[in-house]
């Protein structure tokens, strides 16, 4: 079938379409109803059914003939190892951690912080989760202890599990100790912290509340995979929104696990024993899905890749690992192909590589540059897939389905929408928008399966957030067009979500920090174009009167604090000190024209801006720090 009789069948009866793909999936107890509508705008897929996510993933296979093919390979530069799983030996260190867990307490519905590097320890903790039905939270290791404590102030975890140490390039970072600040800072306590060792920084334990986690593991008592309610929590993953509080976005088991293996075949056109490689993290939503979700549920490999696409030891670290593990699909962010290809723009690397059995490379996470996109095609000579997505959805809203049918690529589109997903461009009245005519990219309601429920423990956030902007539909918070031929053009973001190097920030969250500093009356943080991370924050601040402090000895200040509070993920290194900030007569400071400005975009004068003359300081302030070059 086209993908145009796919997306119909999706549109028009997804009941039927979506009760099908859940055959794929092994049930304790089938489902009621595929979708429960009782409680709008609350949605619910297979109400009444059981699974557990864990036994899909991993018993599954490794009791049904694939118990001695690789499940998940580590690869690891920056130790100079390599460790493979079977799907049998990942099942039992699963039971094993799973069992830790039960020991140190920790039960159906309780929840868990995950902590950790990119190892594998990081996948068993998520799945031995999974298997006793605990909701556990990943945090991303970049992310500073106060933004842990945030996180552990909200999930409320019995347990959290961490390792000694992070390895970032040929930097050794301390987790731990990150890790015992942020309890320091958080009102609520775990009970018990497991610390994974790593021989590159062994960490101090605090004796009562800290347990070793090979000592634990040792001792314990393999434990089973428990039934949950499809329609219960398997993970949150918190995200930026438009403050510094994040978004608990829940994820569901039943949806998700029929989504994750939909997608698999669907979108990515691979087969279970296939092996499959997502560049991320096990911190963002691409990780949850991609390295460990999606792969495992569809009996394929999954790497684990625990290095940089640069600099670990060079721009042919991909080539390598694609070509060692004969990897059929990559994943990964535009921004690691901009840093390839800044440091060997002929690909010369890949000549030390044979790729035989590499089919497609699909990118996302932010919006892919037709240069980039098109260098990769030249070089890779196969196809290049920009596709779209959200945290909120947990996979792609769009994209070129390769299993379905592969439609022609147009640089800088991630093409149309997945089955599933009825995707409008609507204008501030709630009218679509014609074709061509750039408007709020919002999904009519229902969502397909796998995207978010709601947010954790905040229905009237999740509604505020999403679902008011126009009653029944949700506000991707992106702002875009759509084409004749269908195919979606994602502009923007309407709020003040920036992307760094594939990573969500908010600037509200950072403007919030530099507004703490006792120097600071008045500041505007902008996401400034950048020809590697896409983009970078810049901030611009307005000292309280009688300052009369050095500025560049403010501005280390500023850098050091964001570092601080919100972390090194945030790659916050641009400050400039201005007298004014330019706002509409209403007071609205104009960050858009600011934006405008240091990227050496053409500006309108905003017929609101209540002082005109001070654009010129901002231009001059920008300068200074090396934007605004070409206006
Ligand atoms: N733990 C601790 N610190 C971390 C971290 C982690 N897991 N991940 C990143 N950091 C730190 C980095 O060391 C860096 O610190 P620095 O300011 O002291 O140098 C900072 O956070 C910014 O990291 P990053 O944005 O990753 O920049 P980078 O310069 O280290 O690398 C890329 C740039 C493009 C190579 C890298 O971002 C990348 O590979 N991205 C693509 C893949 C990806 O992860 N996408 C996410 C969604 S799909
Ligand atoms: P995250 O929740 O971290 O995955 O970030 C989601 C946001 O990243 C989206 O709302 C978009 O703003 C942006 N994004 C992700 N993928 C793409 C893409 N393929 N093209 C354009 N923007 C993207």
């Amino acid at each position: 079938m086209s993908y145009e009789e796919i997306y119909a069948r999706s549109m028009g009866d997804p009941e039927g379409f979506w009760g099908e793909a859940a055959a794929d999936i092994d049930w304790v107890k089938p489902w009621d109803k595929v979708l429960d509508d009782s409680n709008k705008p609350f949605y619910r897929w297979f109400s009444g059914g059981e699974l557990n996510t864990c036994y899909n993933a991993l018993d599954r296979h490794a009791d049904g003939g694939r118990g001695d093919q690789p499940a998940l390979i580590h690869d690891s530069p920056v130790t100079d190892s390599k460790t493979t799983y079977t799907y049998s030996e990942l099942r039992d260190a699963v039971a094993k951690f799973a069992g830790v867990l039960k020991a140190q307490g920790v039960d159906k519905g309780d929840r868990v912080i995950v902590y950790m590097p990119m190892i594998p320890e990081a996948a068993i903790a998520m799945l031995a989760c999974a298997r006793i039905g605990a909701v556990y939270s990943v945090v991303f290791g970049g992310f500073a202890a106060k933004e842990l404590a945030t996180r552990i102030d909200d999930a409320k975890p019995k347990v959290i599990v961490s390792a000694s140490c992070g390895i970032e390039g040929a930097r050794v970072i301390g987790y731990k100790p990150l890790l015992d600040q942020a309890i320091e800072l958080s009102a609520h306590k775990p009970d018990h912290t497991v610390i994974f060792q790593r021989p590159q920084a062994v960490a101090a334990m605090q004796e009562g509340r800290d347990v070793d986690w090979v000592e634990a593991a040792a001792a314990a008592e393999p434990a089973d995979c428990v039934p949950v309610a499809a329609t219960d929590p398997l993970y949150i993953l918190y995200t930026s929104g438009t403050t510094g509080i994040p978004k608990g976005v829940v994820r569901d088991n039943g949806g998700h696990a029929v989504a994750m293996k939909w997608s698999m075949r669907n979108i990515y056109n691979v087969d279970p024993g296939d092996v499959y490689w997502a560049a991320s993290d096990v911190g963002w939503v691409v990780g949850h899905s991609y390295i460990v979700y999606a792969p495992l549920l569809h009996g394929c490999t999954t790497i684990m890749f625990e290095g940089k696409p640069v600099g670990t030891p060079d721009p042919g670290a991909f080539w390598r690992v694609i070509s060692e593990n004969n990897v059929r699909v990559m994943f990964t962010a535009p921004t690691a192909f901009r840093a390839i290809k800044r440091e060997d723009p002929e690909a010369e690397y890949l000549q030390k590589y044979g790729m035989s059995k590499f089919e497609s490379l699909f990118l996302a996470g932010e919006r892919c540059d037709p240069d980039t996109l098109e260098w990769a095609q030249t070089k890779l000579q196969v196809p290049v897939i920009d596709h779209w997505w959200q945290t909120e959805t947990g996979w792609g809203i769009a994209a070129n389905c390769l299993g379905i049918e592969q439609l022609p690529v147009k640089a800088g589109s991630p093409t149309c929408a997945v089955p599933g997903y009825d995707v409008q461009i609507l204008d501030e009245n709630g009218n679509q928008e014609q074709a061509g005519e750039i408007g709020r990219i919002m999904i009519k309601l229902p969502m397909p399966p796998g995207c978010l429920p709601t947010l954790w423990q905040n229905d009237e956030r999740y509604v505020e957030s999403y679902l008011s902007a126009q009653e029944g539909y949700y506000l991707t918070g992106d702002a875009g067009y759509k084409d004749e031929d269908g195919y979606l053009w994602i502009m923007s973001r309407i709020d003040d979500i920036i992307n760094v190097a594939g990573h969500r920030l908010s600037t509200g969250g950072m403007e919030e920090v530099l507004s703490s500093h006792p120097d600071v009356a008045e500041c505007a943080v902008i996401g400034a174009a950048d020809q590697l991370k896409g983009e970078l924050p810049v901030g611009l601040v307005v000292l309280k009167a009688g300052v009369d402090r050095d500025h560049e000895e403010i501005i280390a200040e500023l850098v050091a604090l964001v570092r601080q509070k919100i972390g090194p993920v945030a790659a916050f290194k641009k400050v400039t000190v201005v007298d004014r900030l330019p706002k509409t007569r209403s007071g609205k400071i104009l960050r858009g024209t600011m934006k405008k400005i240091a990227d050496g975009q053409e500006y309108k004068m905003p017929a609101t801006i209540d002082d005109p003359a001070i654009l010129d300081e901002i231009i001059e302030a920008l300068i200074r720090i090396g934007y605004a070059q070409k206006s």
